[in-house]
C-alpha cells in the first residue's frame, strides 16, 4: 500500500485513539479497534496476510494444549518469569516441547518471554484459568472446529444453498446424526458442559440489560406485586446466568425468577438455581405452549439465532399463547445487525449458528419481518457497542408499549 494511504490510516487510527481516550466509551474502543486494525492489515504484505490467517488454528491448537498441560494456572500465580523446565513439570511434560508451544503464544501476546524460555503471563493468558474462558477454548476447539473443517464439503454437497432445517446443518452433516444440535449436545454430557461454559463466557464481561435497559420503567413499573406471579422467565437460559445477574441488580423486584431449558440443561444448574431462589422448568419450547402464563416478561437471549424464521415462529406462537393481552411482554436480547459493515464477532457467531443448527444473525429488518409475521409490532432498543440489543414486543392491541415511549433508537 502506498505511504500516502498508510500515512493517512494512521492518522485515522490516532484521532480514534484520541477520542477513546476523552470518552472512554465502548463505543470509541471498538472504533479505535477497528481503525488500528485497518493499518494493521494495511502494513501487512497481502500474501503474509492470507499465510498468517491460514495458519492462525496453529495458534489455537498450541493455546489448547497449553491449556491442558495446565500451563495457565502456574503463569497466572507467577510473581517472576517461569521456565520451560518449570511449565513442564506440572504434567510432566518435555520441557522442549513446552518451549515450542510457548514460541508461538509468545508471538500471538498470549503471554511473554522476557528472556530466552521463560515466561509471565499477559492479561490473556491470565483470563484463560476462568471457567468461561476454558469453556470457550474447549467448546470451540472440541465440537465446532470438526464440523468447520466439514462445512465447505458440506455446502457443496447441498449446492450453496442457506441451511434452514436444523436437522441437516453442518453439524449432522459432520457426525452423521438426525437430532438437532442441542438434543445432541444433550446426549453428550461432556460437550454440553463445556458448551454451557462458553455461554457463560459469551456473557460474563458482558454489559447486562439491566445496566443500561430502562428495566424499573419498563418492566418492574407495573409489574404484579404477587409473589406467586412469574416476573420474568428465561427460556433457553442455560444455566440461568443472565437471571442471577438480574436478581442481583433488582434484589427487591416482585415475583418468581422463572429458568426453562431442555431437561439435561436445568439438571445441570438444578444446584446454583435452587441456592439462588430460582424456579427451574424443563420444558422443549418446540413442543407446547409455555406452561408459565401470564408473566411479565418473556426473555429470550441469543435463543432466536439458533433458529429459521420457520422455527423461531413455532416457538413464538407458543409463548404468545402464554402471554397476558396488556401485562406481559416479550424481550428478546440479540446481536441487530447494521445493514453494512458488521463487525467480526457478528459474523463469526453467524457462522456458528450456521454450522451448530442453521440458525442466523438478523439485521432490524430481518427482526421486523420475522416478529411481524406472527403479529407483534417491535420496539426497537440498541446501545453502544457490539451491536446487543433488546427488542421488545407486547400483543397487538395492548397498550402503550409499541414504539411510542421514549428511549429506544
Ligand atoms: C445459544 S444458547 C443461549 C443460552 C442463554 N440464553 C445465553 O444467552 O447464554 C441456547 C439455549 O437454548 C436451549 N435450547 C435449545 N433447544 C431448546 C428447546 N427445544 N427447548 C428449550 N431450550 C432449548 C439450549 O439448551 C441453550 O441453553
Amino acid at each position: 500500500m502506498a505511504t500516502d494511504q498508510i500515512q493517512s490510516l494512521w492518522a485515522n487510527a490516532q484521532a480514534s485513539l484520541e477520542g477513546f481516550q476523552k470518552t472512554q466509551s465502548e463505543t470509541s474502543r471498538i472504533e479505535a479497534l477497528a481503525k488500528v486494525t485497518k493499518l494493521q492489515r494495511a502494513l501487512e504484505q497481502p500474501k503474509d496476510a492470507i499465510l498468517k490467517l491460514s495458519y492462525q488454528p496453529m495458534v489455537f491448537m498450541a493455546l489448547k494444549v497449553a491449556h491442558d498441560m495446565q500451563v495457565f494456572p502456574v503463569l497466572a500465580k507467577a510473581t517472576s518469569p517461569v521456565s520451560a523446565k518449570e511449565l513442564a513439570a506440572v504434567k510432566p511434560a518435555d520441557p522442549l516441547l513446552v518451549e515450542r508451544i510457548m514460541r508461538l503464544l509468545v508471538s500471538f501476546d498470549i503471554v511473554e518471554e522476557p528472556e530466552p524460555s521463560t515466561y509471565l503471563p499477559t492479561a490473556i493468558s491470565k483470563e484463560m484459568v476462568n471457567r468461561p474462558a476454558i469453556g470457550t477454548v474447549e467448546s470451540l476447539f472440541c465440537e465446532f472446529l470438526p464440523i468447520m473443517q466439514k462445512t465447505p464439503e458440506y455446502l457443496e454437497a447441498t449446492n450453496y444453498q442457506n441451511p434452514e432445517d436444523p436437522l441437516r446443518a453442518p453439524l449432522q452433516y459432520t457426525h452423521n446424526v438426525e437430532q438437532d444440535g442441542f438434543a445432541w449436545l444433550c446426549e453428550h454430557p461432556d460437550a454440553l458442559t463445556r458448551f454451557n461454559n462458553f455461554m457463560e463466557g459469551q456473557r460474563a464481561n458482558r454489559v447486562h440489560w439491566g445496566d443500561w435497559f430502562p428495566i424499573q420503567e419498563r418492566i418492574l413499573a407495573g409489574a404484579d406485586s404477587n409473589p406467586e406471579r412469574a416476573l420474568l422467565v428465561d427460556i433457553g437460559g442455560g444455566r440461568g446466568h443472565d437471571l442471577m445477574l438480574f436478581q442481583k441488580r433488582f434484589p427487591d423486584a416482585p415475583g418468581k425468577l422463572v429458568l426453562e431449558d431442555l431437561p439435561s440443561v436445568i439438571d445441570e444448574a438444578a444446584p446454583e438455581l435452587n441456592a439462588c431462589g430460582i424456579e427451574g422448568v424443563k420444558y422443549d419450547f418446540f413442543n407446547a405452549p409455555n406452561p408459565v402464563k401470564g408473566a411479565r416478561v418473556y426473555y429470550f437471549k441469543f435463543v432466536f439465532h439458533d433458529w429459521s424464521d420457520e422455527k423461531a415462529r413455532v416457538l413464538l406462537n407458543y409463548v404468545i399463547a402464554a402471554m397476558e393481552a396488556g401485562y406481559s411482554k416479550l424481550v428478546i436480547e440479540e446481536y441487530i445487525l447494521p445493514d453494512k459493515n458488521a463487525q467480526f464477532l457478528h459474523g463469526t457467531t453467524d457462522m456458528a449458528v450456521m454450522m451448530f443448527c442453521s440458525g442466523l444473525e438478523r439485521t432490524r429488518q430481518q427482526w421486523t419481518s420475522l416478529l411481524e409475521s406472527v403479529g407483534l409490532q417491535p420496539t426497537f432498543w440498541t446501545r453502544e457497542g457490539e451491536g446487543l440489543g433488546v427488542i421488545e414486543s407486547v400483543l397487538p392491541g395492548s397498550n402503550g408499549t409499541n414504539g411510542t415511549n421514549g428511549g429506544p433508537r
